[in-house]
């Protein structure tokens, strides 16, 4: 049997309206945007605002606008993969909830948890339905209302993290474009520095998890950094010298976007022009599952046919992994 290549064949993003910029912040916690600019690189963060609104609303809006532009008929999905670490409820799964808020009736789906690599280890598990012959449609989207679980009182995270969801429809490719390779690491170990402590079965909610503010994240920032730059920096090496691939081959790298001296250390180490490599962090902020995949939107239209793409993440847990894949259109 010939070889079943997976290939990204569309992608779209969905963010809310209010924008949330360093000046509003620095009304609400002691910090300004200098400050922000130099040490994060976010200049303002989008929030979902509406009230009844959850993670699994803004997944459904990219997918139907995905559906749309991709002129895909909702009742051939096979299958939806959410990376989410701000589910609507602990369950019923947002994926499960997705695939009825926007009419994928002969879908069926779960939720995948690995923080900021999490759209990472779903792509790669999307590709595997798709590569094993099994279905010819999957939409994998990273999704994370981080405006639920941030404390706006805390000004070491409350600047980092944004509201936002997009998603990647695969299919079959028409050629040898797709994706081709992928490393991928956890350490557990690392759980201690970024977490939320209250609401799982270590801590169920209780008035004292309430009272000690345990229900938003928990980040080491300085211990969480350090990590990060030299995970990211050396999955990203060490697929591209896996795929024989020099700094000249690659058409973009898409980092996980969550500090930008982070993404600048990572592209250094790859010796990648700033041109290739894309960064929105400065109007979008840390949107954990969603970022990468909002990368790929924005870009889309500069996106050809058969560009060397290698995408780099890291997150808690620890997590992180690269995949390295080629454009399909
Ligand atoms: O996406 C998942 C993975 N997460 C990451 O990759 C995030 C990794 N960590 C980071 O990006 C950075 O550690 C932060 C952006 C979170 C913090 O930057 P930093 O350069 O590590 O700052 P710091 O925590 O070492 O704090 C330096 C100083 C401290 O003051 P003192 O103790 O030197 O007087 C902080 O209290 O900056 C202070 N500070 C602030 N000042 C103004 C911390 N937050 C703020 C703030 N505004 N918002």
């Amino acid at each position: 049997m010939e070889k079943i290549i997976t290939a990204i064949k569309g992608v779209q993003g969905w963010v809310p309206e209010y924008r949330l910029t360093n000046d509003e912040l620095s009304k609400m916690v002691d910090t300004s945007d200098e400050w922000i600019m130099q040490r994060i690189g976010i200049k303002e963060r989008r929030i979902l605002k509406e009230k009844n609104k959850a993670t699994s609303d803004m997944a459904a809006a990219a997918i139907k606008a995905l559906l749309k532009k991709t002129n895909t008929d909702p009742g051939n999905v096979d299958l939806v993969i959410c990376a989410t670490i701000t589910p609507d409820m602990l369950f019923p799964s947002t994926s499960n909830l997705v695939c009825y808020k926007a009419g994928l009736e002969n879908a069926w789906g779960y939720d995948l948890l690995a923080a900021c690599s999490g759209f990472m280890f779903a792509l790669e598990t999307g590709n595997r339905f798709i590569q094993s012959g099994l279905y010819k449609k999957v939409i994998v989207i990273g999704a994370d209302k981080m405006s639920s679980i941030t404390d706006y009182t805390d000004r070491t995270t409350c600047p980092l993290f944004g509201d936002a969801a997009a998603a990647v429809l695969l299919e079959p490719s028409d050629d040898d474009n797709g994706i081709i390779d992928h490393i991928f690491g956890v350490d557990g170990s690392g759980y201690k520095y970024l977490n939320l402590k209250a609401g799982g079965s270590l801590n169920p909610a209780s008035h004292e998890t309430v009272d000690n503010k345990e229900h938003f994240i928990y980040q080491e920032g300085q211990t969480v950094f350090k990590v990060a730059v030299s995970k990211m920096a050396d999955v990203s090496v060490e697929i591209m010298k896996r795929n024989n691939l020099t700094s000249e081959d690659i058409s973009w790298f898409v980092p996980h976007q969550a500090n930008m001296r982070i993404i600048e250390a990572t592209a250094k180490r790859m010796n990648l022009k700033k041109e290739k490599v894309m960064i929105n962090i400065d109007h979008y902020g840390n949107t954990t599952a969603a970022t990468i995949p909002l990368c790929l939107w924005e870009w889309e239209p500069k996106l050809k046919k058969g560009d060397k793409i290698i995408l780099s993440a890291f997150g808690g847990g620890f997590t992180w992994g690269s995949i390295y894949l080629k454009w399909a259109y």
